[in-house]
């Protein structure tokens, strides 16, 4: 039974640093005249009125997307990532878009869109935003399996972005096996994996796996409330990008860092190689 609603974190601190990052990967994927394929594991909903009451009862965007959404002579990659944000909710920050409206915005019409979201409501909302989009495919189906099946990509090129909630502990571990496994099969692949760390030793674990993994060109892009983690809850949020854009550390690290000083004095960013070439 999955439990778990991103409407109750939409716009949070995480969702700054995935969908920035999602934003510049995206940007520099679609330079090149070629078609495109996105894959997300875990799409989640696509869109949340930030009016609803699970983001009331959370708040947890006023500590994310708030920060941000009014602020002028942002880093070029957070003034991006907020101009996407105001494509999407207009004026007024009511609204706040899912991984799905990033890639969807920022695709052309000769790219493809490859949805998976297993939690029946959320499907259903996922499939009434996107399903009138002719490049777009929601699946009903558990994000895991269904992206073996379609990596690889006949395009040969494509952006994978693998978003578990971690609500099953075992997702910890599945992570860098699944990797490793869609890497064999996709090589040049460009992977995007988000992870917490609200429980330190777990996320240890991740990270361990991941860099024994056997996949290489890794960047990791991490930032926290407290280098504190043994402090409860989710103090910190990360990216691992395996064959990032060449860029993408350069535009990211001042995005990331103009961010971590908003979120609080013992807030920190890093972006570093977690595995080299
Ligand atoms: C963190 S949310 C996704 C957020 C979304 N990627 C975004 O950035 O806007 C994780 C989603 O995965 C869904 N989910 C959980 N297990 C799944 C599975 N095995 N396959 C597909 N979706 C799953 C949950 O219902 C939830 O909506």
């Amino acid at each position: 039974m999955l439990s778990y609603r991103h409407a109750f974190h939409a716009g949070n601190y995480a969702d700054v640093l995935k969908h920035a990052t999602l934003v510049q990967i995206l940007r520099y994927m679609t330079q090149k005249d070629k078609p495109l394929c996105y894959l997300d594991t875990h799409a989640g909903a696509g869109f949340y009125s930030l009016n609803s009451p699970e983001a009331a009862k959370t708040g947890e965007y006023h500590q994310g997307i708030e920060l941000l959404w009014q602020a002028r002579g942002l880093p070029p990659a957070l003034a991006d990532y907020q101009s996407c944000v105001a494509a999407a909710c207009g004026k007024h920050l009511t609204a706040y878009p899912g991984s799905p409206w990033f890639a969807q915005h920022l695709l052309r019409p000769f790219d493809r869109l490859e949805l998976c979201e297993l939690h029946p409501a959320d499907r259903k909302q996922l499939e009434r935003t996107f399903s009138s989009g002719a490049n777009v495919h929601c699946y009903a189906e558990d994000g895991w399996h269904k992206s073996i099946a379609l990596t690889p990509p006949p395009e040969r090129r494509g952006v994978v972005l693998i978003d578990p909630s971690y609500e099953i502990k075992e997702d910890y571990f599945k992570v860098a096996d699944h990797l490793a496994l869609l890497h064999r099969k996709f090589a040049t692949g460009v992977y995007a994996v988000w992870y917490p760390i609200a429980d330190l030793s777990r996320t240890e674990v991740l990270l361990r796996r991941v860099r024994n993994s056997g996949v290489r060109r890794i960047l990791q892009l991490e930032v926290g409330l407290t280098s504190d983690h043994t402090q409860p809850g989710m103090t910190g949020t990360g990216m691992l990008v395996v064959n990032p854009p060449w860029n993408l550390a350069e535009v990211m690290q001042p995005a990331l860092s103009w961010f971590a000083a908003r979120l609080g004095e013992h807030a920190y960013a890093e972006v570093r190689e977690l595995v080299g070439e």
